[in-house]
Protein backbone atom coordinates (compact mmCIF):
# COMPACT_ATOMS: atom_id res chain seq x y z
CA UNK A 1 0.00 0.00 0.00
CA UNK A 2 1.49 3.35 -0.93
CA UNK A 3 0.37 6.34 1.49
CA UNK A 4 -0.91 9.14 -0.06
CA UNK A 5 -1.50 11.10 2.84
CA UNK A 6 -1.98 10.81 6.29
CA UNK A 7 -4.99 9.62 5.14
CA UNK A 8 -5.25 7.99 2.61
CA UNK A 9 -3.62 5.22 0.47
CA UNK A 10 -3.50 3.61 -2.78
CA UNK A 11 -2.97 0.07 -3.25
CA UNK A 12 -4.40 -1.29 -7.22
CA UNK A 13 -5.11 2.03 -8.35
CA UNK A 14 -7.71 2.86 -6.14
CA UNK A 15 -7.59 5.09 -2.43
CA UNK A 16 -8.58 3.41 0.48
CA UNK A 17 -9.00 5.14 3.61
CA UNK A 18 -5.74 4.18 6.07
CA UNK A 19 -7.14 4.27 9.77
CA UNK A 20 -10.28 1.60 8.86
CA UNK A 21 -8.13 -1.49 8.16
CA UNK A 22 -7.92 -1.40 4.96
CA UNK A 23 -5.37 -4.39 4.30
CA UNK A 24 -3.39 -5.68 1.11
CA UNK A 25 -4.07 -8.81 2.38
CA UNK A 26 -7.64 -8.36 2.73
CA UNK A 27 -8.18 -6.71 -0.29
CA UNK A 28 -6.20 -9.55 -2.10
CA UNK A 29 -8.64 -12.37 -0.14
CA UNK A 30 -12.01 -11.03 -2.08
CA UNK A 31 -9.95 -12.33 -5.54
CA UNK A 32 -11.36 -15.66 -3.84
CA UNK A 33 -14.27 -14.22 -2.66
CA UNK A 34 -16.76 -17.33 -2.89
CA UNK A 35 -20.25 -15.29 -3.99
CA UNK A 36 -23.23 -16.56 -2.92
CA UNK A 37 -26.93 -16.20 -4.68
CA UNK A 38 -28.12 -14.43 -2.28
CA UNK A 39 -25.62 -11.80 -1.62
CA UNK A 40 -26.43 -8.51 -1.99
CA UNK A 41 -23.73 -5.49 -2.83
CA UNK A 42 -24.58 -1.77 -2.44
CA UNK A 43 -21.61 -0.42 -4.55
CA UNK A 44 -20.92 3.37 -5.03
CA UNK A 45 -18.68 6.28 -5.23
CA UNK A 46 -18.13 7.52 -2.37
CA UNK A 47 -21.52 10.26 -0.97
CA UNK A 48 -23.68 8.60 -3.44
CA UNK A 49 -26.29 7.70 -1.60
CA UNK A 50 -24.74 4.73 0.16
CA UNK A 51 -26.47 4.46 3.89
CA UNK A 52 -29.72 5.32 2.21
CA UNK A 53 -29.61 2.46 -0.04
CA UNK A 54 -28.37 0.15 2.31
CA UNK A 55 -31.38 1.62 4.57
CA UNK A 56 -33.35 0.63 1.91
CA UNK A 57 -32.36 -2.97 1.30
CA UNK A 58 -31.80 -3.95 4.98
CA UNK A 59 -35.85 -2.96 5.55
CA UNK A 60 -36.95 -4.80 2.25
CA UNK A 61 -35.10 -8.09 3.59
CA UNK A 62 -35.89 -8.32 6.70
CA UNK A 63 -39.84 -7.29 5.92
CA UNK A 64 -39.06 -10.10 3.30
CA UNK A 65 -38.91 -12.41 6.34
CA UNK A 66 -36.06 -11.41 8.44
CA UNK A 67 -32.65 -10.87 8.36
CA UNK A 68 -30.51 -12.27 11.57
CA UNK A 69 -30.34 -8.99 13.81
CA UNK A 70 -27.04 -6.98 14.34
CA UNK A 71 -26.66 -4.42 16.63
CA UNK A 72 -26.63 -1.70 13.97
CA UNK A 73 -26.96 -0.73 10.12
CA UNK A 74 -23.18 -0.97 9.41
CA UNK A 75 -23.02 -4.42 11.56
CA UNK A 76 -26.01 -5.66 9.69
CA UNK A 77 -24.32 -4.31 6.11
CA UNK A 78 -20.57 -4.04 6.64
CA UNK A 79 -18.47 -3.16 3.89
CA UNK A 80 -16.70 -5.29 2.00
CA UNK A 81 -12.84 -3.76 1.65
CA UNK A 82 -12.61 -2.97 5.47
CA UNK A 83 -14.01 -6.18 7.47
CA UNK A 84 -12.46 -3.72 10.50
CA UNK A 85 -11.82 -7.06 12.81
CA UNK A 86 -15.47 -8.70 12.18
CA UNK A 87 -15.05 -12.14 11.86
CA UNK A 88 -14.74 -14.04 8.29
CA UNK A 89 -17.56 -12.63 6.13
CA UNK A 90 -17.67 -16.51 4.99
CA UNK A 91 -18.75 -17.37 8.18
CA UNK A 92 -21.87 -15.04 8.07
CA UNK A 93 -25.73 -16.24 7.68
CA UNK A 94 -27.55 -15.64 4.53
CA UNK A 95 -28.47 -13.22 3.02
CA UNK A 96 -25.15 -11.82 3.91
CA UNK A 97 -25.45 -7.65 2.44
CA UNK A 98 -22.28 -5.19 1.88
CA UNK A 99 -21.33 -1.98 0.95
CA UNK A 100 -18.71 -1.03 -1.19
CA UNK A 101 -17.00 1.74 -2.93
CA UNK A 102 -14.43 -0.79 -4.91
CA UNK A 103 -13.75 -1.00 -8.65
CA UNK A 104 -15.17 -3.90 -10.71
CA UNK A 105 -11.56 -4.82 -10.66
CA UNK A 106 -11.26 -5.16 -7.23
CA UNK A 107 -14.50 -6.89 -6.67
CA UNK A 108 -14.73 -10.68 -5.75
CA UNK A 109 -14.38 -11.79 -9.58
CA UNK A 110 -17.11 -14.55 -8.57
CA UNK A 111 -19.81 -11.77 -9.38
CA UNK A 112 -19.36 -12.02 -12.94
CA UNK A 113 -20.30 -15.34 -12.76
CA UNK A 114 -23.81 -13.28 -12.13
CA UNK A 115 -23.52 -14.69 -8.30
CA UNK A 116 -25.21 -12.25 -6.22
CA UNK A 117 -26.64 -9.14 -6.57
CA UNK A 118 -25.03 -5.48 -7.36
CA UNK A 119 -27.05 -2.20 -6.67
CA UNK A 120 -24.57 0.93 -7.88
CA UNK A 121 -25.99 3.96 -7.04
CA UNK A 122 -24.77 7.00 -8.81
CA UNK A 123 -24.95 10.63 -7.58
CA UNK A 124 -24.46 14.19 -9.89
CA UNK A 125 -20.52 14.77 -8.80
CA UNK A 126 -20.93 18.62 -7.91
CA UNK A 127 -23.35 17.34 -5.19
CA UNK A 128 -21.21 14.39 -4.06
CA UNK A 129 -17.97 16.63 -3.94
CA UNK A 130 -19.92 19.05 -1.45
CA UNK A 131 -20.98 15.96 0.66
CA UNK A 132 -17.41 14.89 0.80
CA UNK A 133 -16.52 18.24 1.59
CA UNK A 134 -18.91 18.42 4.81
CA UNK A 135 -18.34 14.86 5.65
CA UNK A 136 -14.73 15.40 5.75
CA UNK A 137 -15.06 17.40 8.44
CA UNK A 138 -16.86 15.56 10.52
CA UNK A 139 -15.06 12.10 10.20
CA UNK A 140 -11.85 11.57 11.77
CA UNK A 141 -10.68 9.42 9.20
CA UNK A 142 -10.54 12.14 6.80
CA UNK A 143 -8.29 15.07 6.15
CA UNK A 144 -9.99 17.71 7.42
CA UNK A 145 -9.97 19.98 4.41
CA UNK A 146 -8.66 24.12 4.36
CA UNK A 147 -11.29 25.26 2.02
CA UNK A 148 -13.83 24.09 -0.23
CA UNK A 149 -11.60 24.68 -2.92
CA UNK A 150 -8.80 22.21 -1.68
CA UNK A 151 -11.17 19.70 -1.82
CA UNK A 152 -12.43 20.49 -5.23
CA UNK A 153 -8.82 20.13 -6.35
CA UNK A 154 -8.06 17.18 -4.55
CA UNK A 155 -11.18 15.53 -5.66
CA UNK A 156 -10.75 16.24 -9.47
CA UNK A 157 -6.60 15.15 -8.84
CA UNK A 158 -8.75 11.87 -7.55
CA UNK A 159 -6.48 12.01 -4.66
CA UNK A 160 -9.70 10.99 -2.04
CA UNK A 161 -10.93 8.40 -0.85
CA UNK A 162 -12.12 5.54 -3.64
CA UNK A 163 -9.91 7.93 -6.42
CA UNK A 164 -12.14 10.10 -9.09
CA UNK A 165 -15.55 10.40 -9.47
CA UNK A 166 -15.23 10.09 -13.65
CA UNK A 167 -13.30 6.73 -13.28
CA UNK A 168 -15.88 4.96 -10.91
CA UNK A 169 -18.91 6.04 -13.06
CA UNK A 170 -17.07 4.98 -16.51
CA UNK A 171 -15.61 1.43 -15.05
CA UNK A 172 -18.91 0.63 -13.27
CA UNK A 173 -20.53 1.71 -16.53
CA UNK A 174 -18.35 -0.01 -18.81
CA UNK A 175 -19.00 -3.38 -16.45
CA UNK A 176 -22.59 -3.49 -16.68
CA UNK A 177 -23.53 -6.35 -18.93
CA UNK A 178 -20.66 -8.45 -16.60
CA UNK A 179 -22.80 -8.30 -13.51
CA UNK A 180 -26.36 -8.85 -11.93
CA UNK A 181 -26.76 -5.20 -11.75
CA UNK A 182 -29.12 -2.48 -10.47
CA UNK A 183 -28.52 1.27 -11.99
CA UNK A 184 -29.89 3.76 -9.75
CA UNK A 185 -29.47 7.42 -9.54
CA UNK A 186 -29.69 9.03 -6.23
CA UNK A 187 -32.23 12.07 -7.57
CA UNK A 188 -34.23 9.65 -8.68
CA UNK A 189 -34.32 8.22 -5.31
CA UNK A 190 -35.00 12.17 -3.88
CA UNK A 191 -38.08 12.46 -6.44
CA UNK A 192 -39.41 9.41 -6.17
CA UNK A 193 -38.50 7.02 -3.29
CA UNK A 194 -41.77 4.98 -3.68
CA UNK A 195 -40.57 4.33 -7.00
CA UNK A 196 -37.07 3.45 -6.16
CA UNK A 197 -38.02 0.97 -3.45
CA UNK A 198 -40.33 -0.60 -6.23
CA UNK A 199 -37.43 -1.02 -8.50
CA UNK A 200 -35.18 -2.47 -5.66
CA UNK A 201 -38.00 -5.18 -4.53
CA UNK A 202 -38.28 -5.96 -8.22
CA UNK A 203 -34.59 -6.59 -8.96
CA UNK A 204 -34.09 -8.42 -5.35
CA UNK A 205 -37.22 -10.58 -6.32
CA UNK A 206 -38.75 -9.37 -3.11
CA UNK A 207 -42.70 -9.07 -3.22
CA UNK A 208 -43.62 -7.28 -0.48
CA UNK A 209 -47.13 -6.22 0.50
CA UNK A 210 -48.44 -2.16 -0.27
CA UNK A 211 -47.95 -1.54 3.55
CA UNK A 212 -44.20 -3.50 3.92
CA UNK A 213 -43.20 -0.88 0.99
CA UNK A 214 -45.18 1.78 2.51
CA UNK A 215 -42.97 1.10 5.97
CA UNK A 216 -39.87 0.63 3.56
CA UNK A 217 -40.42 4.00 1.91
CA UNK A 218 -41.76 6.04 5.40
CA UNK A 219 -38.34 4.75 7.48
CA UNK A 220 -35.98 5.35 4.52
CA UNK A 221 -36.94 8.94 4.14
CA UNK A 222 -34.12 11.70 4.98
CA UNK A 223 -36.65 12.97 8.02
CA UNK A 224 -37.02 9.68 9.83
CA UNK A 225 -33.52 8.33 9.25
CA UNK A 226 -32.18 11.51 10.50
CA UNK A 227 -33.74 10.51 13.54
CA UNK A 228 -32.94 6.91 13.47
CA UNK A 229 -29.93 6.18 15.71
CA UNK A 230 -29.04 3.27 13.60
CA UNK A 231 -29.31 4.36 10.50
CA UNK A 232 -27.96 7.84 10.80
CA UNK A 233 -24.75 6.02 12.23
CA UNK A 234 -25.71 7.91 16.01
CA UNK A 235 -24.06 4.78 16.98
CA UNK A 236 -20.50 5.40 15.87
CA UNK A 237 -17.78 7.10 18.62
CA UNK A 238 -17.78 10.38 18.41
CA UNK A 239 -13.70 11.02 18.32
CA UNK A 240 -14.69 9.13 14.61
CA UNK A 241 -17.66 10.80 13.57
CA UNK A 242 -18.45 14.61 15.22
CA UNK A 243 -21.51 15.10 13.38
CA UNK A 244 -25.11 13.59 11.54
CA UNK A 245 -24.24 11.77 8.96
CA UNK A 246 -26.83 12.51 7.33
CA UNK A 247 -26.21 15.91 6.51
CA UNK A 248 -28.79 17.78 3.80
CA UNK A 249 -30.37 15.66 1.29
CA UNK A 250 -30.68 17.46 -1.63
CA UNK A 251 -30.27 17.74 -5.02
CA UNK A 252 -28.76 20.51 -5.83
CA UNK A 253 -26.60 21.98 -2.97
CA UNK A 254 -23.67 22.30 -5.10
CA UNK A 255 -25.13 25.96 -5.80
CA UNK A 256 -24.41 26.75 -2.13
CA UNK A 257 -20.82 26.02 -2.03
CA UNK A 258 -19.24 26.14 -5.69
CA UNK A 259 -18.20 29.67 -7.40
CA UNK A 260 -19.40 30.38 -10.81
CA UNK A 261 -15.99 29.64 -12.19
CA UNK A 262 -15.65 26.65 -9.80
CA UNK A 263 -18.64 25.58 -11.78
CA UNK A 264 -17.87 26.33 -14.86
CA UNK A 265 -14.53 24.31 -14.84
CA UNK A 266 -16.26 21.59 -13.27
CA UNK A 267 -18.36 21.69 -16.39
CA UNK A 268 -16.23 21.32 -19.02
CA UNK A 269 -14.30 18.93 -16.96
CA UNK A 270 -17.70 16.96 -17.00
CA UNK A 271 -17.80 17.51 -20.94
CA UNK A 272 -14.89 16.11 -21.64
CA UNK A 273 -15.16 13.08 -19.96
CA UNK A 274 -18.22 12.13 -20.11
CA UNK A 275 -18.84 12.98 -23.67
CA UNK A 276 -18.99 9.55 -24.92
CA UNK A 277 -21.25 8.03 -21.78
CA UNK A 278 -24.85 8.38 -22.11
CA UNK A 279 -25.34 8.82 -18.60
CA UNK A 280 -27.99 12.03 -17.50
CA UNK A 281 -27.62 13.20 -14.31
CA UNK A 282 -29.73 15.97 -12.18
CA UNK A 283 -28.27 19.17 -10.87
CA UNK A 284 -31.42 21.22 -9.94
CA UNK A 285 -33.17 21.07 -6.88
CA UNK A 286 -36.31 22.43 -8.62
CA UNK A 287 -37.46 19.46 -9.50
CA UNK A 288 -36.82 18.27 -5.77
CA UNK A 289 -40.45 17.83 -4.18
CA UNK A 290 -40.50 18.24 -0.06
CA UNK A 291 -41.28 15.15 1.90
CA UNK A 292 -44.45 15.34 3.31
S1 LIG B 1 -20.66 7.43 2.35
O1 LIG B 1 -19.82 8.10 3.40
O2 LIG B 1 -19.95 7.35 1.09
O3 LIG B 1 -21.17 6.14 2.79
O4 LIG B 1 -21.88 8.46 2.15
P1 LIG B 1 -23.23 8.11 1.40
O5 LIG B 1 -24.12 7.36 2.31
O6 LIG B 1 -22.93 7.48 0.08
O7 LIG B 1 -23.84 9.54 1.09
C1 LIG B 1 -24.22 10.43 2.11
C2 LIG B 1 -25.20 11.41 1.50
O8 LIG B 1 -26.49 10.75 1.34
C3 LIG B 1 -27.48 11.54 2.02
N1 LIG B 1 -28.59 10.72 2.50
C4 LIG B 1 -29.86 10.94 2.12
N2 LIG B 1 -30.40 11.82 1.25
C5 LIG B 1 -31.76 11.82 1.11
N3 LIG B 1 -32.58 10.98 1.79
C6 LIG B 1 -32.08 10.08 2.67
N4 LIG B 1 -32.91 9.26 3.32
C7 LIG B 1 -30.66 10.03 2.85
N5 LIG B 1 -29.81 9.28 3.63
C8 LIG B 1 -28.56 9.72 3.40
C9 LIG B 1 -26.69 12.17 3.16
O9 LIG B 1 -27.40 13.22 3.77
C10 LIG B 1 -25.44 12.63 2.40
O10 LIG B 1 -25.70 13.71 1.49
P2 LIG B 1 -25.56 15.25 1.91
O11 LIG B 1 -25.69 16.00 0.60
O12 LIG B 1 -24.25 15.44 2.54
O13 LIG B 1 -26.72 15.55 2.81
Amino acid sequence: MEQIDDYICRYKNYNFVLTVGASAEHIDSLETFHVRDSDIFVVTYPKSGTVWTQQIVILICELDGGLNDYPNNMEQMPWLEYPEGRPGYSLRPSPRLFNSHLSPALMPPELKEKKGKIIYVMRNPKDTVVSFYHFSQICAELENPKTFGDTLERYLEGNVLAGCWFDHIRVWNAARDQYNILFLTYEEMVLDLRAAVIKICSFLGKNLSEAAIKEVVHKSSFKTMKEDRKANYRFAPKERLSGDFLRKGKIGDWKNVFTVAQSERFDQIFQEQMADMDLKFIWDSAEQKEEP
